[in-house]
């Protein structure tokens, strides 16, 4: 089991190179299952969570070739419309491919995914748009089995925002027999990505980015070349990291635009930041103020950043009111802070954070990706030396993190 051993107290200065988005790669890569043709992906992620759904695809047929942070993907010779247990188990994403397999295939068994630490996270939304547009669906042996001859266009009102059920019903939709409705869609920047790369496929989408998305199916879609947009959420987690430590950095080859309520909350907590086009700098002179935030879907504050945020209020000037809005299980970071001398009071989903002057490094252990990245965090300011066990959860999501952190003055190393 490898472990990070952080000394904290650095403050981070430099420039760091932001990677593509994770949450973006993995639905695009599903993508290629609904084209006999080749697509290319570039600005990919080099992340455990990408390799797992290369392995997925490889296993169903799909030739898989990564030349540096190219990916070329070609979906001629799927013959396996399975994934398994072993696969979903690790990486929920694996739903993913449920929707491109039955509208290309008309068949798909994707087991069901177990639960998570932030929560059980069912697939019921997913499962029920694609009832909706005729699949024939039942649950046997913890599998989800999909048939339909051809998907029928469908109105599809998703009672809860869900990002991937919205993914997983545009992707199949591409390929459906008239027109599809997604009503109270997810607005993510990673579902306006998705459907860039489905139209640079021939598909006819709009509406991407508003609560409505009107897919009109065609009978095939062809290869096309598409660029993964940067991650959001590893350019929060670094500029909060910054602020946390007084720092000043400035991030490459992102995008401010999307990134709004981070940016705002980062100012409210007293950081000074400058946007010039594919950067973002910022600076934090003296101890962060205490910030009130709410999660909520897009264009809201992202839940993804919660946890890293509770790092920065657990040292910030005064108390701080944080609610998790989309996961009922989403403050498992809770308790490692605490053992690092944080002041946490949770209440339901709202916890009350109230900034200490400063924190003692002591070992915790990573519950879940996010939780992991805030522990990083809290690490990089506690006093004394902090050691984070189970930080394969940090891997699924972060590119070279500690590579990148050290490239910015953090005292931080791998140990195995
Ligand atoms: C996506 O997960 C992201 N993952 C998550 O990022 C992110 O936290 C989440 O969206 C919310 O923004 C990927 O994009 C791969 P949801 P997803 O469906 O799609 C409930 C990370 O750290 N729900 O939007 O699985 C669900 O339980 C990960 O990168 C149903 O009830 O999340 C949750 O409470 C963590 N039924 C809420 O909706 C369903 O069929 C939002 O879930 C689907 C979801």
């Amino acid at each position: 089991m490898q472990k990070l051993a952080i000394q904290g107290g650095n403050r981070l200065n430099g420039e760091v190179r932001i990677s593509g988005a994770k949450n973006a790669a993995l639905p695009i890569m599903c993508a290629a299952l609904l084209t006999a043709d080749e697509l290319r992906l570039d600005n990919m992620p080099d992340l455990h969570d990408v390799a797992t759904m290369r392995k997925l695809l490889e296993q169903m047929g799909v030739k898989a070739v990564l030349q540096g942070n190219q990916m070329t993907l070609h979906g001629a010779h799927v013959d396996k419309l399975e994934a398994p247990y072993d696969m979903v188990k690790t990486m929920r994403a694996a739903v993913l491919v449920l929707g491109p397999l039955v509208a290309r295939f008309g068949e798909a068994r994707v087991s069901l995914p177990g639960g998570c630490a932030i929560g059980s996270r069912p697939v019921d939304l997913h499962i029920k748009g694609l009832q909706a547009m005729g699949a024939e669906i039942s649950i046997e042996h913890g599998y989800i089995h999909a048939r339909a001859k051809r998907l029928k266009g469908a109105r599809i009102f998703f009672d809860i925002v869900s990002v991937t059920g919205t993914e997983n019903l545009m992707m199949a939709a591409t390929l459906a027999d008239g027109v599809t409705l997604l009503e109270n869609a997810a607005r993510e920047p990673e579902v306006v990505d998705l459907a860039h790369c489905l139209r640079a496929m021939g598909a006819k989408i709009s509406g991407d980015g508003t609560d409505t998305i009107t897919i009109t199916g065609a009978d095939k879609l062809h290869g096309a070349s598409h660029r993964i947009m940067p991650d959001r959420i590893e350019s929060g987690t670094f500029l909060v990291a910054a602020a946390a430590s007084g720092g000043s950095i400035t991030l490459t080859d992102t995008r401010a635009d999307i990134l709004d309520t981070v940016l705002e909350k980062l100012t409210e907590a007293g950081a000074q930041i400058r946007v010039e086009g594919d950067r973002i700098h910022l600076q934090m002179n003296g101890r962060p103020k205490s910030v009130n935030l709410r999660t909520a879907p897009y264009p809201a504050f992202p839940t993804d950043m919660q946890a890293q945020f509770m790092a920065l209020n657990t040292i910030a000037e005064g108390s701080a009111m944080m609610v998790e809005t989309i996961f009922e299980n989403r403050f498992m970071h809770v308790q490692e802070m605490r053992r690092l001398g944080a002041q946490i009071d949770i209440e339901g989903n709202t916890a009350l954070v109230r900034g200490v002057t400063h924190l003692e490094g002591a070992t915790v252990m990573a519950t879940d990706l996010r939780a992991s990245a805030s522990l990083v965090i809290a690490g990089l300011v506690a006093q004394g030396e902090t050691v984070i066990d189970r930080i394969y959860h940090l891997d699924r999501g972060y590119e070279h993190i500690e590579a990148k952190l050290s490239q910015l003055g953090a005292n931080i190393r791998r140990i195995k």
